[in-house]
């Protein structure tokens, strides 16, 4: 404890520490809660954990805002405590996801870097109270944040008041690697001096009134680890397409063989295509991303990395131990940043990253869906992807061409839902190769999608179902009776495939 209180340097603070069931006492029914946390990294733990112990014994609901998805179970216990009205603006937890989808709570699907907006700007309810993660107080109260920064800035600023969770299993040389900046409101803003993605433009600590923390809880607890599966056979393939195209822009004279600023998306596959550039001949990289997985720190290990910008870094468990153990290494090249401005449009149009992101399904003339499954069930939501996609110089959307051993193609007539417009998407790559659909019309990127793209035991109804549509004319021919054909089979066979003898492939 003694120890503990250290990392609290304003003295006039130490006498609110309160146990993490007394603080969440203060949580009533019916209040917005603005909580730490961004991909596991840097969540608030101790506080969630004793309001699902509170829901044994009464009954209320609360609006559960955050940075993005969890960790330690905290939506898993959230829904089945049936304590959250209401969530956003991301999560990625298996129970969660049922209880949206049946309608126990409601969930807003957002792009990240428009929480602050929304919050700024008076939209959403007010914040009631904020739970932070911290690694320390500093001396003039500021919070110095952990592994995440996510919305916790915009939460700490417009909460009524805030409880600081300062977990001492995150060590305080974390402090430094933050760089926290308020664009300030809507219309009366100055451009964000952010040139360069290893730039540093704010400050080290969230800068807020020190009397608003209304509590602080010590705490003594690692983020959870990352899930992703390892790069397998396939996502190496589309590593190989990826870099291929990439070459070829060399080629072309529109990138260095140091590229342009990388954005990876959350997930295996967008970490295993990263992953693929440890051999290549690509050097001194930077990136400009949302989160930081485990291939960007193999990068960094390779040498391959000048700079790496983030909100967030989530790792398995393996790199996690050799990022503690040399914090002080890795420190050097991380800047950390709130979400809205790291997957800020303004920064991601100026720096021209190239992003890399992942889809469920694509269709023939290049839309997009990342989130619903058979247009009607949330998976975990548009995270940043299209903060990203939209604004890069290159949105290059990465999936294998078969999901569901088999049973499903992820090239599509139509997709039955859009996150990305065919307007936003720039490459598709699957392990079967890629289509530039740059500067093509509609009709023009149909065969590079299907005869590069799409799974070979799929492409000849998808050429059917393009020819057929053809004959009716129009600059983007459907047939709208069809178009979502594949998914209602789906729906009603448990496969795309007319006969069930496709569904082989693992
Ligand atoms: N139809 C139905 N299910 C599909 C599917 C499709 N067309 N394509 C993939 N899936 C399923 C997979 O079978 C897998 O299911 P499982 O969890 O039951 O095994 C699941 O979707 C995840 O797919 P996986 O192959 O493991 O890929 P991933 O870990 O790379 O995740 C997304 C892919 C799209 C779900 C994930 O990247 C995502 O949520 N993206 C949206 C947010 C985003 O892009 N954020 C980044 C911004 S920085």
């Amino acid at each position: 404890m003694e120890g503990q209180l250290d990392r609290i340097r304003r003295d006039s603070l130490k006498n609110k520490v309160v146990s993490a069931e007394e603080a969440a006492s203060w949580i009533e029914d019916g209040m917005t809660l603005g909580l730490s946390g961004f991909t596991r990294a840097g969540d608030a733990k101790a506080i969630p954990e004793a309001l699902v112990k509170r829901a044994e014994t009464e009954t209320f609901k609360v609006n559960v805002f955050t940075g993005a998805s969890l960790g330690h179970d905290i939506d898993k216990l959230f829904t089945e405590a049936g304590i959250v009205d209401k969530r956003l603006p991301f999560q990625a937890d298996p129970t969660m996801r049922k209880g949206i989808n049946n309608g126990e709570l409601l969930f807003v699907d957002h792009h990240l870097s428009n929480t602050s907006e929304l919050v700024r700007g008076g939209v959403l309810p007010q914040i009631d109270i904020a739970v932070i993660e911290a690694v320390a107080i500093a001396e003039d109260g500021s919070i110095i944040p952990s592994t995440s920064i996510g919305n916790s800035l915009i939460y700490a600023e417009h909460a009524k008041a805030i409880i600081v969770e300062i977990n001492v299993a995150h060590s305080e040389e974390w402090e430094g690697v933050h760089d926290i900046y308020d664009p300030g409101v809507l219309g009366d803003r100055e451009p964000i001096p952010l040139k360069h993605p290893d730039e540093r433009i704010g400050t080290y600590g969230i800068p807020i009134d020190p009397e608003k923390i209304a509590g602080i809880v010590l705490t003594e607890e690692y983020d959870s680890f990352s899930t992703i599966d390892q790069p397998d056979d396939e996502t190496e393939v589309m590593a190989e397409h990826l870099l291929q195209f990439l070459r070829s822009e060399i080629k072309a004279g529109r990138l260095t063989n140091e590229l342009a600023p990388l954005q990876s998306g959350i997930g295996s596959q967008a970490n295993a295509v990263l992953h693929g550039m440890i051999n290549s001949e690509f050097e001194n990289l930077e990136l400009y991303s949302e989160v930081l997985q485990d291939s960007v720190f193999e990068l960094i290990d390779a040498g391959k990395v000048k700079s790496a910008s983030c909100t967030s870094i989530t790792v398995t468990e393996e790199r996690m131990n050799k990022l503690r153990n040399n914090l002080s290494f890795y420190k050097e090249k991380i800047v950390m940043r709130p979400q809205e401005i790291s997957n800020h449009p303004e920064v991601i149009r100026r720096l021209g990253t190239i992003s890399i992101n992942t889809a469920l399904e694509f269709d023939i003339y290049g839309n997009v869906n990342s989130t619903h499954v058979t247009g009607t069930k949330m998976m975990n939501g548009i995270g940043g992807s299209g903060d990203f996609a939209r604004n890069a110089r290159l949105a290059i959307f990465v999936t294998k061409s078969l999901a569901k051993k088999g049973a499903i193609s992820s090239c599509v007539p139509f997709v039955s839902h859009v996150d990305h417009t065919e307007h936003d998407v720039d490459i598709i790559v699957t392990e079967q190769g890629y289509a530039d659909l740059r500067g093509l019309a509609p009709k023009e990127r149909v065969p590079l999608i299907i005869n590069q793209c799409a799974h070979p035991s799929f492409r000849d109804e998808l050429w059917a179902y393009y020819e057929e549509a053809a004959l009716r004319g129009g600059h983007t021919p459907h047939i709208l009776e069809k178009a979502l054909s594949w998914h209602i089979r789906l729906s009603e066979t448990g496969t795309m495939r007319e006969s069930k003898e496709g569904v082989t492939h693992q």
